[in-house]
């Protein structure tokens, strides 16, 4: 039996407050540039945006958060932008770890682990290790994370453990590897920074997710942006297939 309901092979509780929410950070370079300052400073900005957030879901009674961190493309950028992103990452992991701990926030880290340095993976690997039963708020990074490796990486694995279900795996089967699968799909998808790409990002779990895009620049998205977003997300009609009439009874 499935954890989590699917979008496409059941009908999933549309909750006024979004269990799972998705985020694309993106626009910390721009953020810097327009203020004249490395593009680097923009992705510092950025963790203050992510301390706030993750507070507001707190508050909110979201249940899942995941941010895009690091893209499996991100390592076509300058090999300096990437070393201080990586830096940054650890930086931000052993500083904000015990405060995660204390506020009862699980801390799961999704993505391709084979090209981090092993002192990142080692603290990766304890910060997760110290929150794995906290369940007020779940922290999901992805970091090296690509929506296609995430299918491709699931298919595999179940295959290799099943090779009897090679030709006959459903969904269900799939879904149980791939990284997600501790976490229902999200409900609605934030990109900040005006573009409107998934950029390789949840591919899968975004099937029946609420897309919201937004000009406003990672380190700009306070609040209130977010308010914005969410707001816009309860407005929304999810019909899952169905017709709006099913959904209201008038059918
Ligand atoms: C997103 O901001 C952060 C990462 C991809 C790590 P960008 O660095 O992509 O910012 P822009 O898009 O260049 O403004
Ligand atoms: C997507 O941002 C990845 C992250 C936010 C980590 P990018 O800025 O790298 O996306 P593209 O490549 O411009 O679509
Ligand atoms: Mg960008």
């Amino acid at each position: 039996m499935a954890l989590f309901k699917s979008s496409t092979q059941d009908i999933p509780e549309a909750s006024p407050v979004p269990r799972h929410i998705a985020v694309i950070m993106d626009g910390n370079g721009r953020w810097a540039k327009k203020r004249f300052m490395p593009r680097v400073m923009g992705h510092k900005r950025g963790v203050e945006t992510v301390r706030d957030m993750v507070k507001q879901c707190i508050e909110l009674g979201v249940e899942y958060l995941t941010l895009f961190a690091f893209s499996s493309e991100n390592w076509r950028r300058p090999p300096d932008e990437v070393k201080f992103l990586m830096g940054l990452f650890m930086e931000a992991l052993k500083r904000e770890v015990v405060k995660l701990h204390e506020n009862q926030i699980r801390l799961v880290m999704i993505g391709d682990r084979s090209r981090f340095d092993p002192l990142l993976l080692q603290e990766i690997h304890a910060a997760e290790k110290l929150t794995e039963h906290n369940r007020r708020l779940t922290l999901t990074i992805a970091a090296n994370y690509g929506g296609r490796w995430d299918i491709m990486q699931a298919a595999r694995r179940l295959v290799h453990a099943h090779p009897e279900k090679a030709e006959t795996f459903s969904e269900e089967d799939l879904s149980a590897y791939l990284s997600m699968h501790y976490a229902p799909e999200p409900d609605l998808f934030i990109r900040t920074g005006g573009e409107q790409r998934i950029s390789n990002f949840l591919l899968w779990q975004l099937a029946y997710a609420e897309l919201y895009f937004t000009d406003t620049l990672w380190p700009d998205f306070d609040r209130e942006a977010f308010m914005l977003a969410v707001n816009s997300y309860r407005k929304r009609e999810r019909r899952f297939g169905r017709t709006s009439e099913q959904l209201t009874g008038n059918a």
